[in-house]
């Protein structure tokens, strides 16, 4: 096994916080990480009202209050490190991460999308998902990398295309898989079963995340 030993987790967030309510329900049932901090890139973020709710640590950070990326990347930096966070989750974050950040934090920067990838990358994934006919999708957790929903896959759920469905419904069906295997692919990461370098292709998967959970360890 290799990486690992993490435990403090910033997650950033640009909307409703689905994802991040269920990172920190999760937290103790799953244990292996603590959310250390949330931030938003938008003050009408409902996720980062809802945190402030539960007492974490907060901070919004306007993306446009910056002429250049780099200097938003920076305060980001800046907030991340003040909280000393190990390990980074997108949870509806609607910003891409350069390059020049991500190197910062090589195989510590995870995402969850709402389809299988590489099937469906990119806004509407559930619509595409539909106009494609497919007969199932699903979510995916995977390692940020500066291509959009194109870095190495820790682990996916596949979830049922039904008759009759429409993008609500079966965004809803998604999001119920996203909120339980998202800590689950977390709690891999932080306990180094599943690891990244940040430049190979693939990730290394020493332990796959269901299996890991099922032995509790
Ligand atoms: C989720 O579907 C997630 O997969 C995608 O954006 C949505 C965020 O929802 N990246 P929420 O803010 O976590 O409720």
């Amino acid at each position: 096994m290799s990486g690992g030993g993490f435990r403090r987790v910033g997650v950033l967030i640009s909307g409703r916080g689905s994802n991040l309510q269920a990172l920190y329900h999760a937290a103790d049932r799953v244990g292996g990480y603590e959310i250390g901090c949330v931030i938003a890139n938008r003050a009408s973020a409902a996720g980062l009202a809802w945190a402030q709710a539960q007492g974490l640590a907060t901070a919004c950070i306007p993306h446009q209050d910056f002429a250049q990326k780099a200097d938003f990347e920076a305060a980001l930096q800046h907030e991340l490190v003040r909280h000393n966070i190990e390990v980074i989750c997108l949870a509806g974050f609607m910003r891409l991460l350069s390059a020049s950040f991500l190197d910062r934090w090589p195989g510590r920067v995870l995402n969850i999308h709402p389809s299988l990838l590489p099937s469906f990358p990119g806004l509407h994934p559930q619509q595409q998902a539909l106009d494609a006919g497919v007969s199932v999708s699903g979510c995916t957790v995977h390692f940020v990398s500066a291509e959009m929903d194109a870095g190495p896959i820790i682990t996916q759920e596949v979830v049922p295309v039904l008759p009759g469905d429409d993008e609500t419904a079966l965004s809803r069906r998604i999001l119920n898989a996203e909120h339980d295997l998202y800590p689950k692919a977390l709690k891999a990461v932080c306990k180094g079963h599943v690891h990244w370098d940040g430049a190979s292709d693939r990730a290394a998967i020493h332990q796959p995340v269901l299996e890991s959970t099922v032995n509790g360890s």
